[in-house]
């Protein structure tokens, strides 16, 4: 006899969507921040207890999301971010596949309060609970995640110490911050605040920025770089190769402010310092790639790490090229100025190409 062939009750199914995107808090963490960026928020608060794992809430003041809306927010495939195949060719904001909310709800305790811009107060929904009730908010959002996995204990079981899980909230914040500097961020865990950034508008303040969430080692050894060419431009911040480290942990590559791990980007990258770098040491930066979004697909994976250009060897060679030049200018690859410079230096640009 064949097997009886049925469809699985939704709660299954977000919860298998769930592995896809939520494997750890730092994960969730992402998902919520990256929404309050995409309501437009100014100031955003994650806070954290236990490693994020007994509790980890985002609060932002971005546009907020109306009563009649909140339940709709955590049903999925539920998005106000594209509505046709051509929104999401050429989708620019960090979500679009409508399943955080639903996702994280399936596997935690969720509690969503948001207050819209005009409305006239907040309300609330708790799952399993249908009705929005009354709840006292600013404009804006917040959203609170309890007991990650309280209820897959398999999935429970690969979380790591607190310190750890702490740790990948830390970097995932930094990287966030990094790309969004008009931005406040505050990060706090246990009642304790481990970071505050404030908004950085001038290069002099996003350098201070810089340096306070990747320390000012790197800053004293960076390389200022805009280009711009054939619709890419790549603007950035990148280290001088004597800065160059024993592991890959200060690569901080954005697509279209989307912090992406690819390897077309690595390779190029890795390819312009392969002259000036020792065998088995790794560069450092902090660079962005703004282009077209039609000619880069996001929708690759659903934790979109990855991405897809149109143009992969246009991008490739771009990309080399701009840090080929930026490192063999004069003087770059020696020793940086002095600790004290106010500024990372400038290579001056645009270079011919
Ligand atoms: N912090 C927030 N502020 C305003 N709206 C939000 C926020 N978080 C979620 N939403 C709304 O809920 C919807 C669903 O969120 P989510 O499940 O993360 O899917 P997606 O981000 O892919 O659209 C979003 O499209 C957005 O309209
Ligand atoms: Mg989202």
């Amino acid at each position: 006899m064949s097997p009886r062939i049925q469809l699985l009750p939704p709660q299954l199914v977000s919860q298998i969507a769930a592995g896809e995107v939520v494997e750890r808090p730092a994960s969730v963490a992402k998902e919520l921040v990256e929404n309050a960026l995409d309501a437009g928020a100014r100031q955003v608060e994650v806070e954290a207890e236990q490693g994020g794992v007994k509790l980890l809430r985002v609060r932002d003041d971005g546009c907020g999301i109306g009563r009649d809306e909140l339940l709709l927010a955590l049903a999925r495939h539920a998005t106000s971010k594209v509505a046709s195949l051509e929104d999401l060719e050429r989708v620019a904001s960090m979500g679009f596949r409508g399943e955080a909310l639903p996702s994280i709800a399936s596997v935690a305790r969720l509690e969503l309060v948001s207050r819209a811009v005009e409305a006239p107060q907040a309300w609330c929904i708790e799952p399993p609970a249908q009705q929005p009730a009354p709840a006292a908010h600013p404009v804006g959002t917040r959203v609170t995640v309890r007991d990650l996995f309280y209820n897959t204990p398999a999935r429970r079981k690969f979380l790591r110490s607190e310190r750890t899980e702490l740790a990948h909230i830390d970097t995932l914040v930094r990287r966030l911050a990094l790309a969004r500097m008009e931005v406040a961020f505050r990060l706090s865990h246990n009642g304790r605040d481990l970071l505050q950034v404030r908004p950085a508008e001038e290069r002099a303040e996003q350098e201070r920025r810089l340096a306070a969430l990747l320390g000012p080692a790197f800053l004293e050894q960076a390389l200022y770089l805009e280009q711009e060419a054939g619709g890419l431009r790549l603007t950035g911040w990148v280290a001088r190769p004597v800065f160059a480290r024993a592991q890959a942990d200060m690569q901080h590559f954005y697509v279209n402010r989307r912090m992406v791990r690819d390897r077309l980007v690595s390779h190029a990258i890795r390819q312009a310092f392969a002259d000036v770098l020792y065998h088995g040491r790794h560069p450092a930066y902090v660079l962005f790639l703004e282009l077209d979004p039609r000619l880069v697909d996001v929708n690759v994976h659903p934790s979109k790490h990855e991405v897809r250009f149109r143009e992969g060897r246009m991008v490739h060679d771009f990309l080399f090229r701009t840090l080929e030049r930026a490192l063999a200018l004069p003087k770059a690859g020696t020793a940086g100025p002095p600790a004290s410079a106010p500024s990372a230096a400038t290579v001056p640009w645009p270079l011919p190409l």
